[in-house]
């Protein structure tokens, strides 16, 4: 496929197995062109996020895409969100329904089938994200079950066979497409519409974590600025991404 025009995915390292593509990315950050992806088939020490661990078996797509930004770095944490969206126009384009879960998550029939890790390195004249990108294709319920994790995969949820190369291609074109235009525009507000249309949590009752608080609370909205909109109480509270687990 062409990938010659593109920045995201021009390059692509290719392990079979590794501790983690992020933190593989994070040391050798400063030497990998901007665009760069490193892709593990398996990972032994995959990252969630919060300090959290990623289940990493064969199986899976594991990825992490090396970028530098010229944003400022509050911006920074809406590429999740962006991501989740080229993740999600991906599988559509294979008639893969997957919902969205605020801010790094994509489920089907209520199972995680995959998560995002975004991690920044601040540097002089850029700011540099690291964007890891886990897809369940073919693992099963029970490998997660394990665990005490409820997941699953594309695969387990669907019975449709994914072509995983094809699929890691559609993901990079979409990426490089939305990145570009988030970088040259600086529009989040367009693509709130998709995010709010295909979410997981809009419109429902859910539990949250922020900081130490635990609290019930009504997703009502995402905003201009990718802080989701919740009402707790009859009181309005705008929460970001940094700051809030979704129980679920
Ligand atoms: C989460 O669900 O909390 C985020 C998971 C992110 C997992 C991906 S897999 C590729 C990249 N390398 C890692 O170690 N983590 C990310």
């Amino acid at each position: 496929m062409e990938r010659e025009n593109r920045l995201i995915g021009k390059k692509l390292i290719h392990f079979d197995v590794i501790d983690s593509t992020n933190e593989y990315a994070k040391k050798n950050f400063i030497n990998l062109e901007n665009g760069t992806v490193i892709l593990s088939d398996e990972q032994t020490k995959g990252k969630g996020r919060a300090g959290r661990g990623f289940i990493s078996n064969k199986g899976g797509l594991y990825f992490s895409v090396i970028y530098h930004s010229k944003l400022e770095i509050s911006k920074l944490p809406l590429y999740t969100q962006l991501a989740s969206i080229a993740v999600f126009k991906a599988l559509e384009e294979i008639d893969i329904k997957a919902h969205i879960k605020w801010p790094n998550d994509l489920y089907i029939n209520k199972y995680k089938i995959c998560g995002i890790l975004t991690e920044l390195i601040q540097f002089k004249d850029f700011n540099g994200v690291i964007m890891g990108i886990g897809i369940n294709i073919k693992n099963t319920r029970d490998e997660f079950m394990k665990a005490n994790i409820l997941a699953s995969s594309i695969e387990e949820e669907t019975k449709i066979k994914i072509d995983s190369k094809l699929l890691l291609e559609r993901i990079l074109y979409h990426l490089d497409a939305i990145f570009l235009d988030f970088e040259t525009n600086r529009d989040f507000e367009k693509y709130k519409t998709l995010l709010i249309e295909n979410s997981m949590i809009i419109g429902k009752e859910i539990a949250l974590d922020i900081g130490n608080e635990n609290v019930i609370a009504k997703a009502l909205d995402i905003d201009k600025y990718g802080n989701l909109i919740i009402d707790v109480n009859g009181e309005r509270r705008a929460l970001n991404s940094g700051e809030v687990h979704i129980r679920m």
